[in-house]
C-alpha cells in the first residue's frame, strides 16, 4: 500500500506518544509471533512483501527519519540497512528492487528482531521528552506501522495460499456455525441523501495523512448508498448468472484481464476442491470454508473491475468517494461499539456483522480515481513521497477492513490500489 503521511493539526491533549509507540510495536510483534523464519521470507508476487521485510522496514522508518537525524550518537546495528529496507524514498537513497525482497535470507529473522529491539530502545530515549517538532514524524511512523500490519496479514495470506499445500495460518477461533443454519443477511436497503453538497476531507485535531487534505466542498446530486455490503451469496448469483462470461458487463481493461487471467470468481475462491465437491469454497487464514456456510458474509478479494461489473449487473453503480464519506459521517455508528471486525479482534476474516458495515470487514471500492484534492500539498522533504507520487492509475477505497487496526480507521481515510488488485480485503457497497 502506498499510503500515508501525516499532517497533523497540532493540538494534542493528553497524547502519550511513548505509549502509542510501544503499543503499535507490540501489536506487530504479537501479529507475527507464530510466523517461522521460513514463512517470514516468502514473497509470492511483486506486490506483496515478506513478513520479515515488513518487520525490518517499519523499524527502518523510525531509524531513518527519527533516530539518525535526531538522537545524538545514534548508531545503526548495520548501516547497510539504510538502503536495504528503503521501500521507495528516492530522497533517502537507493533501494533494492521490490520484487526481490524474498531473496533476503540475510539478515536472519533473529537479526531483524534484534534490529527492532535496538531501535525500540533508542526510540525510548527520544520519547522520554519528545521535542514538539518531532511529533508529526513520530505519529507518521506509528500510523505507517499500522498500515504495514494490515499488509502483513494480506501479504502473508497470499504467500501461504500460493504454496501447494495451501496451509492455514491460524486455527479457527470458533467452529463454523452449523452448516444447516448459516446466518442470513439482512435485506438490502438504501440510505437516501438529498444534500446538494458535502464537505470532504479530514476535520479534527488528530492525525491524518496529507492526502485527506485540504477539506473542501463537493457538489452532489441526490443519491443513495446501500445499507450494507454485497455478500458472498449475492456475488455467487452474479457468477451463476454468467457474470464472468458476459463482456457487456465489463470495462475494456477489465475484460482483457478476465480473459488473460481466466478469472471466474474472487481471488481465493475454488470450485470442486477436495472435500468441497460440487460447490464453491474459499481460502481463509483459517483454511478452506464452503461459500454455502458464508453466504451472509461480505464478499472480499474482488478487484475494482469485479466490483464495477457486479454493480452494473445488479443495475446500480459504486459510490464516489465524496458520497461514501458523507454517508459514513451521517450513518455509520462508528463510535467504538465494536460492531465491525478489525485487526484487533484477531479474527482476520470478514464476518456477517449487523449494522451498516462502513468500517470493518472490508475496504469498499469507490468509482473515484485517486487524485489530489484541490489545493493538495504533499508533506515537505522525503515524506512528500509518501502519498503524492502514487496519484496515478489507482482507485480509492474507503472504510477499513478486518485487517485494519481499529484506531487506524476514519471516515476521511483514502486507501488506494490499482484497479486489478485483489489480495487486499476489498469488497463492494452499491450506490444509485
Ligand atoms: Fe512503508
Amino acid at each position: 500500500m502506498a499510503t500515508t503521511h501525516a499532517m497533523s493539526t497540532s493540538d494534542h491533549p493528553a497524547e502519550n506518544l511513548g505509549a502509542q509507540f510501544l503499543a503499535v510495536r507490540r501489536m506487530t510483534e504479537e501479529l507475527c509471533a507464530d510466523i517461522s523464519a521460513e514463512d517470514a521470507m516468502l514473497q509470492s508476487m511483486p506486490d506483496a512483501s515478506p513478513v520479515k521485510w515488513h518487520l525490518a522496514h517499519t523499524t527502518w522508518f523510525f531509524e531513518t527519519f527519527l533516530l539518525t537525524p535526531n538522537l545524538p550518537g545514534y548508531r545503526s546495528p548495520n548501516p547497510a540497512f539504510r538502503d536495504l529496507f528503503n521501500s521507495y524514498y528516492n530522497a533517502v537513497g537507493a533501494q533494492p528492487q521490490r520484487d526481490r525482497r524474498g531473496l533476503f535470507s540475510r539478515p536472519s529473522l533473529e537479526q531483524v528482531r534484534d534490529y527492532r529491539t535496538h531501535v525500540d530502545r533508542d526510540m525510548g530515549k527520544l520519547l522520554e521528552s519528545p521535542e514538539d517538532r518531532l511529533r508529526d514524524a513520530i505519529l507518521l511512523g506509528i500510523h505507517h506501522e499500522q498500515q504495514h500490519q494490515e499488509l502483513i496479514v494480506t501479504d502473508f495470506k497470499h504467500a501461504l495460499w500460493s504454496s501447494p499445500l495451501r496451509p492455514a495460518w491460524r486455527r479457527a477461533l470458533k467452529q463454523p456455525s452449523a452448516v444447516s443454519h448459516p446466518p442470513s443477511a439482512k435485506e438490502l436497503g438504501w440510505i437516501e441523501f438529498k444534500q446538494k453538497e458535502a464537505m470532504v476531507g479530514y476535520a479534527g485535531n488528530g492525525f491524518c495523512f496529507d492526502n485527506e487534505l485540504p477539506r473542501h466542498r463537493v457538489a452532489l446530486e441526490p443519491f443513495a448508498v446501500a445499507s450494507r455490503l454485497v455478500t458472498n451469496g449475492e456475488y455467487l448469483a452474479f457468477i451463476e448468472d454468467g457474470g464472468y462470461r458476459r463482456p457487456e458487463l465489463w470495462l475494456s481493461d477489465a475484460w482483457k484481464i478476465v480473459q488473460a487471467e481466466q478469472w471466474s470468481a474472487p481471488l481465493y475462491w475454488e470450485r470442486n476442491r477436495t472435500g468441497f465437491e460440487g460447490e464453491w469454497s474459499r481460502y481463509s487464514v483459517h483454511g478452506f470454508r464452503a461459500i454455502a456456510d458464508d453466504t451472509a458474509t461480505p464478499v472480499t478479494h474482488v478487484s475494482y473491475y469485479e466490483a464495477d461489473a457486479y454493480a452494473r449487473w445488479a443495475g446500480f453503480r459504486l459510490p464516489t468517494e465524496a458520497e461514501w464519506e458523507l454517508a459514513a459521517h451521517l450513518q455509520a455508528s462508528f463510535s467504538g461499539d465494536g460492531e465491525g471486525t478489525f485487526l484487533d479482534s484477531a479474527t482476520l476474516e470478514p464476518q456477517p456483522t449487523k449494522g451498516p458495515q462502513f468500517f470493518g470487514e472490508c475496504w469498499q471500492w469507490t468509482e473515484s480515481a485517486y487524485l489530489p484534492y484541490p489545493g493538495y500539498q504533499p508533506m515537505a522533504g522525503a515524506f512528500g513521497e509518501y502519498n503524492g507520487k502514487f496519484m496515478i492509475n489507482q482507485m480509492v477505497l474507503r472504510g477499513a477492513s478486518c485487517a485494519t487496526p481499529k484506531s487506524h480507521a476514519r471516515a476521511s481515510y483514502r486507501n488506494f490500489f490499482p484497479p486489478a488488485s485483489r489480495w487486499q480485503y476489498s469488497g463492494i457497497r452499491l450506490a444509485r
